[in-house]
């Protein structure tokens, strides 16, 4: 299992969350590379056959800035056979609407692309009025707010770690 960790981050929020998902996977004995995605051709993806996609939610509604140039690429990507996983930064008070859209935004380009979507997390314990990271009743990725709930960043991510480390196991034995 080849995991490539792939994050846009204005701040450095989604990045700390990046570095620590590595560390948590890497204790767990996978081989995984973190890349910021400013750095990288977007055909790095096809290298890999688990991506974690990391991205913060900006502009009221946008993906980041080093997604945005990226897409046009993206969209002409084969992602059959891979498993795609989306976390990001957002802040749920101030930008209550748009929670955290750049995730559900990713997602449907991904899906396009062939990718099976898996990590959907569930939406208790956050407050927000709409969101398109929302699919049904759950978050499509993990949902991490920095600005307002910091404490809970590094549960979410240990939780999260668990929960893919054991979606994929069960992927790669139905596989
Ligand atoms: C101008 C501006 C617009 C933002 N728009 C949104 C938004 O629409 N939805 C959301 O969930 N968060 C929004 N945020 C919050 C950021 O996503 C949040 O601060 C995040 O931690 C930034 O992560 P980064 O450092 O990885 O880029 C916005 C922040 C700013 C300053």
């Amino acid at each position: 299992m080849k995991i490539g960790i792939f994050t846009g981050s204005t701040y450095g929020n989604t990045r700390a969350a990046a570095d620590r998902l590595e560390k948590l996977f890497k204790d767990s004995g996978a081989l995984v590379t973190n890349h910021d995605i400013a750095l990288v051709k977007i055909e790095k993806l096809l290298e890999y056959n688990v991506l974690l996609i990391g991205c913060s939610t900006w502009y009221v509604g946008e993906i980041q800035d080093d997604w945005h140039g990226k897409i046009e690429a993206l969209k002409k990507l084969d992602l059959r056979h891979k498993k795609a996983a989306f976390f990001g930064m957002g802040d749920q008070l101030t930008y209550a609407d748009t929670f955290q859209d750049a995730l559900g935004i990713l997602a449907e380009h991904f899906a396009f692309c062939g990718a099976t979507l898996v990590g959907q997390t569930s939406t208790e314990g956050y407050q927000f009025s709409n969101s398109r990271a929302v699919k049904g009743q759950q978050f499509i990725g993990l949902a991490l707010d920095d600005d307002n709930q910091a404490k809970l960043t590094e549960p979410r991510l240990q939780a999260w770690s668990s929960q893919l480390i054991k979606e994929l196991e069960l992927c790669l034995a139905i596989a």
